[in-house]
């Protein structure tokens, strides 16, 4: 088939890749002519598992190109898929402007037949309001429209868009879910699910699932706070929580508290959302509420650790707002690092991708090569990003390299027994603290 994507972000620029790796005929758009060129040399604009490849593959089997022109994208295709993304304009509102205007030049372009898939993160009502522009714009326009929201995880998004816990067709055209059928055809062969429902179900599971996620690690922060004055641990407790199958063990690793692109605005964005429709859902205020503490209580520790801060070195082990992502978008990491600025203390981070996009956004921040570079000299290493690399630190050499052997590991990464036996005294999240070091 000939699918149009408007708008090369995360989601436009793997779901189009992951099409164009299904056989269908792909062109990106982006009305960033910069992002195109470098797209068209096979370069991503971000790093994700396998997309290099899968892109330059796609390029050279001629399946998949890319324009910074809509009306060349649009004109003769037959799907058309909103990617486009919505800018922060508030607390918890992103605007849709960008949106509409995609939505108009799309209608001025398209064919006859056209099907629109949107896949931005919406408000429930959106695709209804996108149908009722393009009739607008385009009385005579026949086409149909579908509602089918992405669930993708930022480092294993080509994983999830490949092999998908389920894919969403929510449109009250017979046409629409049809041609979602067609366009994952090898997906569903395969055995994966299709789940058909109405537009605004769709657009509403979006932020459902992603605010349930958040929500999750709030819960498992709550109870960190719960276990530390208890003298249990958290992640003993939330080990026998996911062992109930109705509970699962996923998304209950307490710590620094979610961050990213999606989970800290999707949460803020369904309580909006609930408030205009006239309900209060004042659980997810307070899901919103932890997670700030939760940051508020790893930067505590480290002010209790060091006590001021004032010339003090810090070193941060992790800036990407998770592992295996250069993205710092709402990343726990760099609100830390602010703070720990703001109060006088030289901060020297280590990480293995996002280092100098942090960086560009705080000038002040130093870098190191790697972690043992970072931590010498410091007076405490903060854990802020779960690294592989950090699990397999040689701990001894760690306290060697410290002015003072203190640790805050932010992410539960490290086992506090170990830690404490190479003479670091450790604090975590939720976990009963480890006896003190000797002095060094
Ligand atoms: C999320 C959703 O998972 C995905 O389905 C959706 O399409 C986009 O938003 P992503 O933003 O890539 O994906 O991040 P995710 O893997 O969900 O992690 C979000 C944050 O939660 C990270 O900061 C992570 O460190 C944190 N987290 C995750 C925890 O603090 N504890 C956990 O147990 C799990």
């Amino acid at each position: 088939m000939k699918v149009a994507i408007i708008g090369t972000g995360h989601v436009g620029l793997i779901t189009g890749v992951a099409l164009a790796s299904l056989g269908h005929d792909v062109i990106g758009m982006d009305a960033n002519p910069e992002r195109v060129a470098l797209l068209r040399e096979g370069t991503p604009p971000f790093e994700e598992p396998r997309l290099r490849e899968l892109l330059q593959e796609g390029m050279q089997a001629g399946r998949l190109s890319f324009t910074d022109s809509i009306k060349e994208a649009v004109g003769g295709t037959e799907v058309v898929m909103i990617c486009v993304g919505r800018p922060p304009i508030g607390l918890g509102d992103r605007s849709l402007v960008a949106v509409e205007s995609a939505v108009r030049d799309i209608a001025r372009h398209a064919p006859r037949g056209v099907v629109v898939v949107v896949k931005s993160t919406v408000p429930p009502g959106t695709t209804a309001r996108i149908e009722q522009v393009i009739r607008l714009e385009r009385p005579d326009l026949e086409f149909s429209i579908v509602s089918s929201p992405e669930f993708l995880r930022e480092g294993h998004a080509i994983e999830d868009t490949l092999e998908p816990d389920r894919i969403v067709a929510g449109s009250d055209s017979v046409r629409g879910i049809d041609t979602i059928r067609r366009l994952y055809a090898p997906l569903l062969d395969a055995g994966r699910r299709l789940i058909e429902t109405d537009p605004r179900s769709a657009e509403l599971s979006k932020l459902a699932s992603n605010a349930f996620l958040a929500m999750k690690i709030s819960y498992a922060n709550a109870l960190a706070q719960v276990a530390e004055k208890a003298g249990a641990d958290v992640t003993e407790v939330t080990q026998i929580m996911g062992a109930d199958a109705r509970i699962g063990s996923s998304f209950l690793g307490a710590g620094l508290g979610y961050g990213g692109y999606c989970l800290p605005k999707d949460i803020v964005t369904l309580e909006r959302v609930a408030e205009r429709l006239g309900y209060d859902f004042g659980l997810l205020r307070e899901a919103t509420k932890i997670n700030d503490e939760a940051l508020e209580s790893v930067a505590r520790k480290v002010e209790e650790a060091v006590w001021n801060l004032e010339g003090k070195r810090v070193a941060v082990f992790g800036l990407a707002f998770k592992a295996g992502t250069d993205d710092i978008r709402g990343a726990p990491a760099l609100g830390l690092v602010r703070r720990l600025l703001q109060e006088g203390a030289e901060v020297v981070a280590w990480d293995p991708m996002a280092g100098e996009l942090a960086k560009a956004e705080i000038p002040e921040l130093k870098l190191a090569d790697d972690p043992m570079a970072a931590a010498s000299g410091a007076h405490c290493v903060v854990i802020c990003t779960e690294w592989p690399e950090i699990r397999g630190l040689d701990l001894d050499e760690l306290r060697s390299q410290m002015a003072y052997p203190v640790v805050v590991d932010g992410r539960n990464v490290l086992d506090g027994g170990k830690a404490s036996a190479a003479g670091i005294t450790y604090h975590s999240v939720g976990r009963p603290g480890a006896p003190a070091a000797a002095a060094p």
